[in-house]
């Protein structure tokens, strides 16, 4: 693997992933809305391996197309990968349900992911031999759903899984395989450091969910840890 395109790189497991693949000698694009201190120095101790890609909010069409199309250190380059993994995570209750909140986690965390990656093909950034992973959550499983509440992460997962999973079957003829990965519960910002596993820990599964997707496993949904999980 090459090229890796990242988004929510400044923190968190997005830059986890950008670390483990620059380890790996993979050059990492590392997109996010503004960059990091840890982001930052990453890049500039990567020898060139890093390169951070400010502005680019998920919900927003036109940074989406810019891009997609007019950023010139993606001029001529074929992704193998890219990690759709900015989100958001809000906590609303049935007593305290705010539309607009709702609405934002739709935004960034179901069309988000298709609209980068939509605008990434169309580009001709990725095609055949390129990988898409979906970084979701099993919140989003209606199967699994057995606690409630947080009405609009469970339901803008649920539309993202669904997004994944009509992809996979769009982009098949095209060799372009698609996953959606669930990266357990984790010490990051959005679980206030809370969670059951550490993000180095959490990324290294993704990435061998990663290595192990070829396009006829494309469309699944799986936990870091190699469980495949129910919809
Ligand atoms: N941590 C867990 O236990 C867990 C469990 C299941 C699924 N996940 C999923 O894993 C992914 C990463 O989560 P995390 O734990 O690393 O969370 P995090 O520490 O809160 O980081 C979230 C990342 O997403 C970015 N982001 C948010 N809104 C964005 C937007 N509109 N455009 C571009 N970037 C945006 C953030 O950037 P800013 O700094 O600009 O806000 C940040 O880089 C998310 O999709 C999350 O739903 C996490």
């Amino acid at each position: 693997m090459k090229h890796a395109l990242i988004t929510g790189a400044n923190r968190g497991i997005g830059l986890e992933f950008c670390r483990q693949l620059a380890a790996r000698g993979v050059r990492v694009f590392a997109t996010c809305r503004t960059s990091s201190r840890e982001l930052d120095a990453l890049a500039s101790s990567s020898g060139g391996a890093v390169r951070v890609i400010a502005d680019l909010d998920v919900a927003s069409d036109a940074a989406v197309e810019r891009l997609a199309r007019d950023e010139p250190a993606l001029a001529g380059v074929r992704l193998d990968l890219l990690i759709n993994n900015a989100g958001v995570l809000r906590r609303e209750s049935l007593d305290d349900l705010d539309f607009e909140r709702i609405r934002l986690q739709f935004e960034i965390n179901s069309l988000g992911p298709l609209r980068v990656t939509a605008a990434l093909v169309r580009e001709q950034k990725l095609g055949r031999g390129s990988k898409v992973a979906i970084i979701t959550s099993r919140m989003g499983s209606i199967a699994d759903n057995t606690s409630g509440s947080r009405y609009g992460y469970r339901m803008s997962k649920a539309a993202v899984n669904m997004a994944g999973a009509t992809l996979a079957r769009d982009l098949e003829s095209r060799g372009i395989a698609v996953a959606l990965l669930h990266p357990g519960w984790v010490r990051t910002d959005m679980t206030k450091q809370r969670g059951l596993v550490d993000v180095d820990e959490s990324v290294a599964g993704l990435l061998a969910r990663i290595d192990e997707l070829t396009v006829s496993r494309t469309g699944g949904f799986w936990h870091s840890n190699g469980e495949r999980l129910p919809w």
